[in-house]
């Protein structure tokens, strides 16, 4: 009976930091947004994907869907008919943890996935606290946890490293590094990757055509202003080049306009 005194005078103020909840239970509504069924997988036999969570491949520029279930990974197009899913990785040997090639690979209902710049997939094992890496190609590594078994928070050379039995993982482009929400350690952990896996753009298929495209676009205007030089340079150099340079104009014969405006298309070329 010694606390309700308290009880009672505290009531009140409950009551008042409870009213902005019920007031923020209102919704706001927007307009403006439309949904559709990318992809309807039902038509599909039930040992087909499952998709737990999907991520989008930059350089194959489609879906990675990952069937937890399943514990197998797919892609498939982001095209307005994306058609059937393909198995990249896992699925074909129940549940497990197996590397190798794309049929032999085998995970423990994963259900963490980040997708790096270069494609590559890093699953995480949270079953073996381990990280796993699936190449384009469906070939899987294990690329943290290899040696360690059980859980904790050891850090170091990833191999031994250790981690929670429940984290997941993202890919931050910017540290070229996947960080995981190692939530059973209340840590953020990070493993940093090679540099090949956080390439830009400029290294991928669009990039190149990209750079071909601006040598091109260099070269034509180099060789514009080649042109056009070579027909102001005679009254240009008069003004110019007498004063200063009469004695070099002399002493080399062949700087000619030709070869100036060519050195002029070089210089430009150069500068691109
Ligand atoms: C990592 O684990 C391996 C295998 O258990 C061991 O040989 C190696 O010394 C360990 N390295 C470190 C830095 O702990």
């Amino acid at each position: 009976m010694a606390g309700s005194p308290r009880h009672l005078s505290l009531f009140p103020l409950r009551l008042l930091l409870l009213l902005p909840l019920l007031a923020a239970g209102k919704p706001v509504l927007e307009d403006g947004y439309t949904v559709t069924t990318f992809a309807d997988l039902n038509p599909l036999p039930a040992s087909g994907p499952h998709p737990y969570a999907v991520l989008p491949r930059s350089r194959a520029g489609d879906l990675l869907l990952l069937d937890s279930a399943g514990s197998a990974l797919y892609t498939i197009s982001l095209s307005s008919s994306p058609g059937e899913p393909r198995r990249l990785a896992g699925g074909k040997r129940g549940s497990g943890f197996n590397d190798g090639g794309p049929g032999d690979a085998a995970f423990d209902r994963p259900r963490s996935v980040a997708v790096d710049a270069a494609d590559n997939v890093y699953v995480a094992d949270r079953l073996h606290g381990a990280v796993r890496k699936v190449a384009p190609s469906g070939y899987t590594t294990t690329i943290a946890g290899g040696f360690s078994s059980g859980p904790g928070h050891r850090d170091g050379p990833a191999q031994n490293a250790t981690f929670s039995p429940d984290f997941a993982l993202v890919y931050v482009p910017k540290i070229c590094a996947l960080l995981v929400a190692d939530r059973g350690n209340r840590m953020v952990r990070q493993i940093n990757l090679k540099p090949e896996d956080c390439a830009h753009e400029k290294q991928s298929g669009l990039g190149n055509t990209l750079v071909s495209f601006i040598a091109v676009l260099c070269t034509l205007l180099g060789s514009l202003i080649g042109f056009l030089a070579r027909h102001f340079y005679p009254v240009n150099a008069g003004s110019l080049r007498q004063p200063l340079f009469q004695q070099d104009t002399e002493a080399i014969p062949e700087d000619t306009e030709e070869g100036n405006s060519d050195q002029l298309l070089r210089h430009k070329k150069r500068s691109c």
